[in-house]
């Protein structure tokens, strides 16, 4: 872990656009002896004279000598990063916050549901189940985007929807002329996988509308709730659970979440005014 309140500087090695607004770019973590966090986990990243962003690691956490983030340029930060370039350096505190249940989901059917740049929190988790993949039960992926166009990582989802042992199915809102897949809500497509719900683990990403819809669903089919994680998101500052920006009733994403089972979630949100 870097020192968790001042920036590290680290060099851009490669960018890639990922759709219209949202790119991946790998940082060389080869210098620091590697990188090393846990799928879920999250980095704060600051472009510097702009200011300082929490964002999720999206890379493969078996490749520690390069730190990957995708970013989708929504403000003055994030525009910052899209307009870097190979070899420019930013800032990098992290990893921070709670990561996602790899280990419990062992022995289980694996069941990972994203919307939009929800998913790529998730793809550290696909990689490393993948990397492992006898020791899971059947592996069920279920992606939503708006349109289209909006689709991330396109080539790696025809490779793992190429492989026997991994059901995945996409949906976008809207399509366009050329698009031959399914429409409508990525809830909808948890009907389509053949899994065993009591024995399962699902791991949800994505906006919190989609969440709620999806655990719901998900509980009718029978999943016990304590084996939903959802990750949530809240404005940062700190990311080590000093400045409160982040609060979740008692809790701070940054430090208790941003991984949360379902259970706990439950209870926090039946609150007023969280
Ligand atoms: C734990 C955690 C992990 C995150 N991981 C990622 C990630 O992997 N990739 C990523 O692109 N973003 C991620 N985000 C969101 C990201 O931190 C924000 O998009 C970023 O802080 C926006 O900063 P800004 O200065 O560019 O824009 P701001 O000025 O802060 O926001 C610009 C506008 O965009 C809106 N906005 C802010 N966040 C979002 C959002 N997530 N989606 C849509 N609109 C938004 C704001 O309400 C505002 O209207 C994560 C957030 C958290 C808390
Ligand atoms: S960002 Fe400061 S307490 Fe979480």
């Amino acid at each position: 872990m870097t020192d968790a309140l001042f920036p590290e500087p680290m060099a851009i090695l490669r960018i890639r656009n990922e759709t219209a607004d949202t790119f991946s770019f790998d940082l060389d973590a080869r210098p620091r002896g590697g990188f090393r966090f846990a799928p879920g986990q999250f980095n704060m990243l600051y472009a510097f004279g702009f200011g300082e962003v929490p964002i999720s690691i999206s890379g493969d956490p078996l490749r520690p000598g390069v730190l990957t983030h995708t970013v989708r340029a929504v403000g003055p930060v994030t525009r910052a990063l899209q307009g870097l370039k190979k070899g420019d350096v930013i800032g990098v505190r992290g990893p921070f916050g709670t990561p996602w249940p790899v280990d419990e989901a062992q022995g289980k059917d694996v069941l990972l549901v994203a919307g939009g740049i929800g998913l790529a929190p998730l793809r550290p988790t696909i990689y490393s189940v993948l990397s492992r993949r006898k020791v899971f039960g059947r592996v069920c992926i279920a992606y939503g985007a708006r349109t289209p166009g909006d689709l991330l990582y396109t080539k790696e989802i025809a490779r793992w929807r190429g492989r026997m042992d991994v059901q995945l199915e996409v949906t976008v809102d809207r399509g366009d002329p050329e698009w031959r897949g399914q429409t409508g809500v990525v809830t909808k497509l948890l009907r389509h996988f053949d899994f065993t719900p009591h024995d399962s683990v699902a791991m949800l990403c994505g906006p919190e509308v989609m969440m709620r819809f999806a655990s719901r669903e998900l509980e009718g089919l029978g999943m016990p709730a304590p084996r939903i994680y959802l990750s949530m998101e809240r404005n940062m500052k700190c990311g080590v659970g000093s400045c409160g920006h982040c609060q979740l009733g008692p809790t701070f994403i940054c430090k208790d979440g941003p991984v949360y089972p379902l259970t706990q979630l439950v209870r926090l949100m039946s609150v007023r005014e969280l």
